[in-house]
């Protein structure tokens, strides 16, 4: 059961059926654009959704505005420095702000980023250094049916060859993003974190963690890593950091913040570059672009989402409404993840051809049927037409992914995205695909316009 109960709530838009058909229409069935007021359950992100608790509301109205040296400055500080052990802490607003700082100061052009998997925003600050980010995801991975525990594993062997190969002197930082968001949410294994820092220190490579979701990461490892079992899932994610050179941190995942970030390092002198950075471009050193509020809430937040009993009732409630999409009909990644899942819709939609993007007509669907908010991963996301829309690059999978805020909705909300996916399960070949009617040129999922084919 929920290890909290609620004290304050805010009330769920309920539109009818011809209400949302209209708002579709509106937003030229782009649902990034539609209205959040038009949205009835919001599976859009787990980022910065979060509810916050009572003791985070109560740190954050102690919190201190000083514009240098704040109170809150000093908690958040400590907090981190507790938690991940570098030392130096710059905070951001967000994660995106903590890489773009990270990459500028020590990325230039030519240079190579590995990772398990990049995600989105990770490889498009690599790419704007003029650097290369390059995926290493483990062979299990690309098994999306397998129920394996550590697909967000990093190919040890591949790494290895690249940093021994031709290409090794130009490795500028290996990248551990756990859990894996762009590779199912899945989580990395303390075994997997420990032999690529080694390798890593080996060849004098810094080794990162991109730590959006640390705790979750952390409690998965606590349930299938013999090793950690008797371990609390704090003290696997005090070890976690130690075993990398620094982080890059979205708080608005594992913090459940709002808004916030963070970077930890323990080289002096790249800490000292990232600060001149910082000061231009975020705020001077001791708020990085945050109201103190937000630090402390941060500070807060990093006690409570490492606690045994929430990590695992958030586990619990993925695993709920795994149990119901399956029941559904509808395949999932597997093991469902704890921050999202992520529906396999080129399976339940055979009949929609990838440049039609089964993902999208998915996601459509379960804002038509319910109201339901999500995100697409596949063909609109990664694909490529020519000019005429011919097909020229289709995504690997096409997926839809549900995220889970933390601590907003219950299992009776998570019944109903099943009982919709069950619907659409049942006439699945009745769903219809879409075409592109306008995009842009870069991450057109955001912008683009379509129509129904
Ligand atoms: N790294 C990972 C693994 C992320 O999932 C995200 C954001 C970021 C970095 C960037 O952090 O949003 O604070 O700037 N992921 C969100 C998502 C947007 O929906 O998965 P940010």
């Amino acid at each position: 059961m929920e290890p909290y109960r609620i004290k304050v709530v805010e009330p769920i838009p309920q539109l009818t059926r011809q209400q949302r058909e209209e708002a579709l229409k509106r937003v030229h069935y782009n649902l990034f654009d539609l209205r959040a007021e038009e949205v009835t359950i919001d599976l859009l992100t787990d980022s910065g959704t979060g509810a916050l608790s009572a003791a985070q509301l109560a740190a954050g109205m102690a919190g201190d505005e000083s514009y240098s040296g704040s109170r809150s400055f000093y908690r958040f500080h400590e907090a981190v420095t507790e938690l991940t052990g570098y030392a130096h802490i710059l905070p951001a607003h967000q994660g995106r702000a903590a890489e773009r700082i990270l990459f500028n100061t020590l990325l230039e052009p030519g240079r190579i980023v590995l990772a398990n998997t990049h995600f989105d925003t990770t490889r498009a600050n690599v790419e704007l250094s003029g650097a290369e980010a390059r995926d290493l995801p483990c062979a299990e991975a690309r098994n999306l049916d397998s129920a394996e525990h550590f697909k967000g594993n990093i190919d040890l062997d591949a790494l290895s060859r690249t940093l021994d190969g031709p290409d090794g002197s130009r490795v500028a930082m290996v990248v551990m993003t756990i859990t894996n968001n762009g590779g199912g949410g899945q989580p990395v294994s303390m075994d997997n974190l420990k032999r690529t820092s080694a390798l890593c220190r080996r060849h004098g490579v810094p080794f990162f963690l991109d730590a959006a979701r640390f705790a979750e990461n952390a409690w998965l490892v606590t349930r299938h890593e013999p090793e950690y079992r008797d371990r609390t899932p704090r003290q696997v994610a005090e070890e976690a950091f130690r075993l990398a050179d620094g982080c890059m941190m979205s708080a608005k995942k594992d913090a459940i913040v709002h808004i916030g970030g963070f970077i930890g390092l323990n080289d002096p002198e790249l800490a000292q570059r990232c600060e001149l950075l910082l000061i231009a471009t975020e705020g001077f050193a001791t708020y990085g672009g945050l109201a103190g509020r937000d630090l402390d809430m941060m500070a807060q937040g990093l006690t409570e989402v490492t606690e045994p009993a929430y990590l695992a009732e958030r586990a619990d409630v993925a695993a709920h409404l795994a149990h119901r999409v399956r029941s559904a009909g509808v395949d999932i990644i597997e093991p469902p993840g704890m921050h999202a899942l992520y529906l396999n819709a080129g399976r339940l939609l055979p009949h929609i051809p990838a440049h039609h993007f089964p993902g999208h007509a998915l996601a459509c669907q379960l804002y038509l049927e319910g109201g339901i908010r999500s995100a697409e991963l596949g063909s609109l996301y990664l694909g490529e037409e020519d000019e005429d829309g011919n097909p020229t690059k289709s995504a690997p999978y096409e997926l839809v992914r549900l995220a889970l805020p933390r601590r907003v909705y219950t299992r009776s909300h998570y019944d109903h995205v099943g009982e919709t996916l069950a619907e659409i399960a049942k006439r699945a070949d009745s769903v219809y695909g879409f075409r592109i009617v306008e995009q842009s040129p870069i991450l057109r999922h955001f912008r683009a316009t379509l129509e129904p084919v």
